[in-house]
Formats: C-alpha cells, structure tokens, sequence
C-alpha cells in the first residue's frame, strides 16, 4: 500500500483554559524557544513551577488575551494581545503584542504569521487603531515576518537588552489597524511648545 503524506495540522487558537497535556507542552515549547534564544525576557528557561505559574497568571489577569500554535494538537508556540491598563486614557488606542514565540522544531508551518494575524484581528475587534510590538536586534526571522505583515518600525533603543554581558538594540514597531485612515503624520524633527489649548 502507497502512503500519502499530509502536512501536519497547523492552527491557532485562543486559550481559555488548560486541559491534557496543555501547560506541560507550553512549557516545553517555552524552555525550547528560550534556551535557543528566543526567549521573551528570560534568557535561560526558569524552574517549572515558575513557567507554570507565569502561563497561569497570563489567563487570570485581566486586559490579556493568549493564543497558542497547535502542530498536531500540541502547543508549540504563543503570543499574546495585551491591552493598555484602564488608567491610560491618553494611550487606550493601542494594544501590544508580545511573548511570541515557536519552538525551534515547530517553525516552518506557517503557525507565526497565523499568531500575529490571530492577535491583530482581535486588537481590530476590540475597536483598537494600533498595534504595536518590540523586538530585540537578533530576532532576524520576526524582524522579517513583522515587516512582511506591514509593522512599521518608528525607532530604536541601543540598550534595549543584556545578553551575555553586551548590550542589544530592540526595535519598534507599529501597525495601524484600520487601513482605510492612513498613517499618522510623522514626528516633527524639533519638538515645538504647544499653543494655548493644545492637548498635552
Ligand atoms: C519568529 C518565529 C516565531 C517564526 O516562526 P515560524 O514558524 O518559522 O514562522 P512561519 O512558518 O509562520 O513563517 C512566517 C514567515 O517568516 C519567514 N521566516 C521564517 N524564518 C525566517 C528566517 N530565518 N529568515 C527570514 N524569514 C523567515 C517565513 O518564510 C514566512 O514568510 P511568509 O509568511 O511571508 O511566507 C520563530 O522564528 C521564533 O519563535 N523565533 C524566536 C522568538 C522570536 O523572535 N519572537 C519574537 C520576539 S518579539
């Protein structure tokens, strides 16, 4: 008998709740993208009560939205959308993804731009006009795959990160989410008083 292979199932989907094996594969996929230096934030994996702890904190606090990559049913990857604290009134137009990531041996499927697409159209839902994200120098495949799905980078901190003693450039990137009204004005090059009445 001839076998057919089939691509294996590649979806995203966001989590409410963990059931299986969900955190035990979310964690590992976690270590494996942190020890290959992908990691968001911790540069080498944390004990697993730790880990567990942060995934669980994720879905308890309020203004954060998690969605996982599935490759054959296992979590192999996340990110997050995570909304601004009601206090900031001034920057409540705009939401941040963060804490993306797939496990090295997952990549390749399609799963992250699935991610990104999953979290900005949720942000769009919620009524949000920006989507905004940070990213350190030597993530060349998301510096990538953001400017392909239309992040526009507005600036960059040359000490954004420590790694192994030397300092990192991260980059920002921006994306307005309702295409039709266009981008913003950029910044002026000198900065000028605002007139009498001008917001602040
Ligand atoms: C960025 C990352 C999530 C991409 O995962 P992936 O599974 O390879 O992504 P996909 O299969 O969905 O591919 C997405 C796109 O990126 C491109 N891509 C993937 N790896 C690439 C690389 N090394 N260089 C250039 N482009 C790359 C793919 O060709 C694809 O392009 P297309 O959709 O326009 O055809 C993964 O490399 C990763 O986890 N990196 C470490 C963590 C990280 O950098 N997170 C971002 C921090 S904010």
């Amino acid at each position: 008998m001839t076998e057919i292979s089939r691509p294996p199932s590649a979806l995203v989907e966001k989590l409410e709740q963990f059931r299986g094996s969900d955190m035990h594969d979310l964690c590992d996929a976690a270590d494996h993208a942190i020890t290959d230096g992908g990691g968001f934030g911790w540069l080498v994996p944390p004990q697993r009560d730790v880990m567990e702890r942060y995934w669980r904190g994720v879905l308890a606090v309020p203004g954060r939205s998690l969605f996982v990559a599935r490759l054959e049913g296992l979590i192999v990857g996340s990110a997050q959308l995570m909304r601004p604290p009601p206090n900031n009134e001034a920057g409540a137009f705009a939401a941040t993804l963060t804490t993306f990531f797939i496990a090295p041996w997952a990549r390749g499927h399609g799963l992250a731009r699935q991610l990104i697409q999953s979290v900005e159209d949720e942000a769009r839902e919620d009524g949000y006009d920006v989507l905004q994200l940070d990213v350190r120098e030597t993530q060349y495949a998301a510096l990538q795959l953001y400017r392909r799905m239309g992040f526009v980078q507005w600036g960059a901190n040359p000490i954004y990160a420590k790694v192994d003693g030397r300092f990192l450039t991260g980059y920002y990137f921006y994306k307005m989410l309702d295409e039709a009204r266009g981008l913003p004005p950029g910044p002026a090059d000198i900065p000028t008083p605002p007139a009498d009445g001008a917001p602040k």
